[in-house]
């Protein structure tokens, strides 16, 4: 069964296809993406109304491209999966009306996917593909949770914030050095220049004994330190950005010292889910994934404690048509998607921009 997939709810437009045969593991046969980043670096952050034109934009030519890197005409597709939510409502609705007018000019089915699942699941596209159960560390812009993972559709929240993100613990540390949007790649490059030790930042609930995060106190004594350093120069207060009166080293070391902070909290708490659980994997999804100290460390730790970790491919880290597919697909393959029913198709949408993974059956 071939799976197109679209992601657009934030600001990567992606399309891919998947082939996921009877229970085979599914496999792509062609994927591409446009990242909007350049488009919103200008204003620090995501503006949601460019986000929304741009995908309109790209998602057909991206869906002309990954055909024709499959060499299949768009009438071989069986099914058409979409991100229906977390995200921007505007940018869920291009995808999903798109998905849905595809699938009901072909008399195919669509499958609206939960863009965390698509995180969740994307190892299952990595050459080292992860079997059930694992535990998953889901770490992205806008969400750090950890869940117990039985099959597909079956996820137990263990743990999560309670307020900022890991992903937007680094984008606002990176803001408050003066790097550039999205901010965790920015900070994670200058944190090799730098002494983690230098600076001791708090490890927020580290010793809280439940899987819970919290990283919005982390963001606050940053801006503490970086002030206190800007304020010790002469020329401090006057310079356009707070962090320009800061040497490239000590900006450099104020990057080493949060990003140690924010991967010992992921690293720790991890390692206290999988102890918990009795599980012996460890999946980790989301853009946060990519980071190389985090995935250093977390190899080392599980390595200690004879646990299994994987990864999605590095590229498919971040937002990416091809988790959409591959979700898709396998809610198909377990019998969680309407796409191998016959009969009448509801091509009608309403996309969810606020969706608890918890609330997904
Ligand atoms: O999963 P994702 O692409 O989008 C969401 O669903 O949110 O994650 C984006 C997040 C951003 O906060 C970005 O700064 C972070 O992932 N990120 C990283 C790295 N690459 C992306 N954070 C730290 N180190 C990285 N190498
Ligand atoms: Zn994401």
């Amino acid at each position: 069964m071939l799976i197109l997939g679209i992601e657009s709810s934030c600001d990567e437009t992606g399309v891919a296809l998947v082939d996921a045969s009877g229970s085979a593991t599914p496999r792509l046969l062609g994927h591409a993406l446009h990242s909007q980043i350049e488009m919103h670096q200008a204003y620090g952050g995501v503006v949601p109304e460019l986000a929304s034109r741009d995908h309109i934009r790209r998602v057909l030519p991206l869906t002309d491209a990954v055909l024709a890197q499959a060499g299949l005409p768009l009438s071989a597709v069986d099914a058409v999966a979409y991100t229906r939510g977390p995200g921007l409502a505007g940018a869920l609705l291009v995808g999903s009306g798109v998905a849905c007018a595809l699938g009901f000019a072909l008399g195919k089915p669509v499958i609206g996917v939960h863009h965390l699942e698509g995180h969740l699941l994307s190892p299952f596209l990595s050459a080292d593909p992860p079997e059930f159960p694992f535990v998953a560390l889901l770490v992205s812009g806008g969400h750090s949770q950890l869940m117990r993972v039985d099959g597909v559709g079956r996820y137990e929240l263990l743990g999560e914030t309670i307020d900022d993100a890991a992903g937007e613990a680094f984008d606002k540390s990176a803001k408050l050095l003066g790097l550039p949007y999205p901010g965790g790649p920015a900070l994670s490059r200058l944190a090799q220049q730098g002494d983690p030790l230098a600076y001791k930042f708090p490890r927020p609930l580290l010793h809280s004994g439940d899987l819970d995060f919290s990283f919005a106190g982390l963001k606050t004594a940053v801006l503490t330190q970086v002030k206190r350093l800007a304020h010790a120069h002469p020329d401090g207060p006057a310079l356009p950005h707070l962090a320009d009166p800061l040497s490239a080293q000590q900006k450099a070391d104020v990057a080493a010292s949060v990003q140690a902070a924010i991967v010992e909290v992921l690293v720790k708490k991890s390692m206290t889910a999988v102890r918990q659980s009795g599980l012996r994997r460890l999946v980790v999804a989301g853009g946060v994934g990519a980071n190389a100290l985090l995935r250093a460390q977390l190899g080392e730790a599980c390595a200690k404690a004879g646990v299994r970790v994987h990864y999605p491919e590095l590229h498919l880290c971040t937002d990416n048509g091809a988790m959409i597919a591959l979700a898709g697909g396998m809610r198909a393959q377990a019998g969680l998607a309407s796409a191998d029913e016959a009969g009448e198709v509801d091509y009608r949408f309403d996309v969810k921009p606020r969706w608890p993974l918890s609330d997904l059956r």
